[in-house]
């Protein structure tokens, strides 16, 4: 795949008013989704829930991507259907998360750093052959007493960097998601320099592997207060700070910032991207790559009962719907309603 290829497919993964699906949680996170709601986690109960996700009528309006776990992607639909194909059919782009999760970092055990690039050349390879058009390396940086090490971040940087490049080399876009996460007690003001070290330490190696950022989509966390904190933070400064740091580290080159939710709430994980859509100028697409905050409601209407797909297909598609209003800037809270 050419270079131009690549960059095509990054610009498409987030075109206006779209936004990307995350459906890639692993063995261990969906069964905690599925668990929540009652419903055993077994192989054909995973395949019906995300079938009713991709097949939710006009999906296609407001998901430009998915990104798939690697059982979803060499599934077959209850129709026999790939679901790659069944994605494809609706000129969605099928991605695949490539990662394996995160591990203690040695030297500074309760600092997570993710694996995943032994074999890696040979797992995105195989990946391209079966479809995927893009690939997910999610590297987690937690905050601990509002403190991170740099060498965790250094470390979690290098690896995305080395996973970014083997992507590209196989002709996958890489998304590179350097998540700080939202556990802890710490301020705002913490997640706003530890966010800014991450971006500025993950572009400088991305820049020294020779990762082309024309073809890659940055998937980072908001700039918000550690789940446990009590201030008080309204969407404007959110995405104030959000775009203060996102223009001091993220280069123009890039095409995309796609936000994961990282535990806000829907309305939060909404109202926050609306309100950064609404700023003049911004260099980038700036859209979405959730999970839970696509899927919530919807898993929750599902409860695992055939009779309960349509309305939670419409919750899906609501959400979707009024993500890609925030992804132009124009959504408002009455139509949640
Ligand atoms: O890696 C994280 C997921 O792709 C996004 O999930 O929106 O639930 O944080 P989230």
């Amino acid at each position: 795949m050419n270079n131009s290829n690549l960059e095509n497919i990054a610009k498409l993964m987030v075109a206006p008013s779209k936004g990307i699906l995350a459906a890639d949680e692993s063995t261990g996170t969906i069964k905690k989704r599925l668990d929540s709601i009652g419903v055993d986690s077994n192989e054909k109960n995973r395949r019906t829930y995300r079938e009713m996700l991709f097949t939710a009528p006009e999906i296609e309006k407001y998901i430009s991507a998915v990104i798939l776990f690697d059982e979803t992607l060499r599934q077959d639909s209850s129709s026999g259907k790939k679901f790659t194909k069944i994605l494809e059919e609706k000129n969605i782009i099928p991605g695949i998360k490539v990662d394996k999760g995160t591990w203690p970092c040695p030297g500074f055990n309760e600092y997570p750093i993710t694996q995943g690039l032994d074999l890696l050349k040979q797992r995105c390879d195989e990946y391209y052959e079966l479809g995927a058009k893009f690939t997910k390396w999610r590297a987690v940086i937690k905050i601990i007493n509002s403190f991170t090490p740099n060498e965790v971040i250094e470390a979690n940087a290098l690896a995305l960097a080395l996973y970014a490049s083997t992507a590209q080399e196989s002709g996958l876009v890489p998304i590179v998601e350097p998540e700080v996460l939202m556990d802890g007690n710490h301020e705002i003001d913490t997640c706003q320099k530890v966010t800014e070290t991450t971006l500025r330490i993950v572009f400088d190696k991305l820049n020294q592997f020779n990762v082309n950022l024309n073809a890659i989509v940055l998937k980072p966390n908001m700039i918000v207060p550690g789940s446990d904190s009590d201030q008080d933070i309204n969407y404007s400064e959110v995405a104030d700070k959000t775009l203060y740091i996102l223009s001091a580290c993220v280069p123009k080159s890039v095409p995309g910032v796609a936000f994961l939710s990282g535990g806000q709430t829907e309305i939060q994980a909404t109202e926050n991207l609306n309100y950064m859509n609404q700023s003049t100028n911004l260099p980038w697409e700036v859209t979405f790559s959730y999970g839970r905050a696509l899927q919530q409601t919807a898993l929750n209407k599902w409860g695992g009962k055939d009779s309960n797909i349509l309305n939670s297909q419409k919750a899906f598609i609501h959400r979707a719907k009024m993500n890609s209003l925030a992804h132009e800037g124009k959504y408002i809270s009455d139509l949640e309603t």
